[in-house]
């Protein structure tokens, strides 16, 4: 089945800004500041924006910020939003990079793992070169699993607290997942326990940090800078977040 049908975010559209609003203000403000700064004054786009959780705020920033993503759900809540009208929004999928012109900045966060072929991969890069301006930047976060995410059966690895929004009576997330190492799928299942009990399916796979140097490198791409967050602290083997920034070799 493809990740593109496998990954529910129509339905999960609801919950999602409750849980990753669980991004605090520690994280948010240096991951917006630092894209703004890259961006410097330049256009930016965002590849797979959700509900323009860092995206809005970028764009407060002066920022003109467009933004590609598969789920008309997600998209539909960002249009709620207040500034959400100074955004160029477009459904979409982002291996398409759907967009005419250039861009300074070319972000995609939490997200480069929903592609689970090097085709896929490969041909994102490939678009994302093309949009890019020149001495414009790449920026790519993506995560390296601890070995805990691999096992033969579902582990429970997070249990987190999900406000009560619409949904008063919602209050626990839980996530398993089960890991393979050696096709770096991991298939994980999203509990939403509460009023409205749900279960999401979400199978991504992770890439390597060598791996995605690899990936950009075939578009003409070198790796610039490399951090564990995004306080910009150094990328080291015990991280477990890895935020790449990539420019024309
Ligand atoms: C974890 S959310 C991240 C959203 C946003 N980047 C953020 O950090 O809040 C993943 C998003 O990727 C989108 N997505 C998954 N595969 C996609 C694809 N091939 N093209 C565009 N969007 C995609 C989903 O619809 C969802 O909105």
């Amino acid at each position: 089945m493809d990740a593109r049908s496998v990954n529910n975010y129509e339905s999960y559209a609801e919950f999602y800004d409750n849980w990753q609003d669980s991004w605090p203000e520690s994280v948010m403000t240096p991951c917006v500041n630092v894209l703004s700064d890259i961006a410097a004054g330049r256009p930016a786009l965002e590849l797979a924006v959700g509900t323009g959780r860092i995206a809005l705020p970028l764009s407060q920033h002066g920022i003109e910020v467009s933004g590609v993503d598969l789920s008309e759900a997600m998209l539909a809540r960002l249009r709620r939003k207040p500034g959400a009208e100074k955004l160029s929004i477009v459904q979409g999928d982002m291996v398409d990079v759907p967009f005419e012109g250039t861009f300074g900045l070319i972000y995609c966060i939490a997200s480069f793992e929903y592609l689970l072929t090097q085709e896929d991969q490969l041909r994102f890069f490939a678009n994302v070169e093309k949009r890019l301006a020149i001495g414009g930047s790449v920026i790519i976060q993506t995560i390296i699993p601890n070995e805990a995410f691999f096992s033969n059966d579902f582990r429970l690895n997070r249990m987190s607290d999900l406000p009560s929004g619409e949904h008063e009576m919602a209050s626990v997330m839980l996530m398993g997942v089960k890991g393979d190492p050696v096709t770096q799928v991991l298939d994980q299942r999203i509990m939403v326990l509460g009023e409205k009990s749900q279960v999401f399916r979400h199978k991504i796979r992770f890439v390597w940090p060598n791996e995605l140097d690899l990936l950009a490198r075939s578009a003409g791409l070198s790796l610039h800078a490399r951090w564990n967050n995004w306080q910009r602290d150094a990328f080291v083997s015990t991280s477990r977040l890895v935020i790449s920034e990539y420019r024309r070799a």
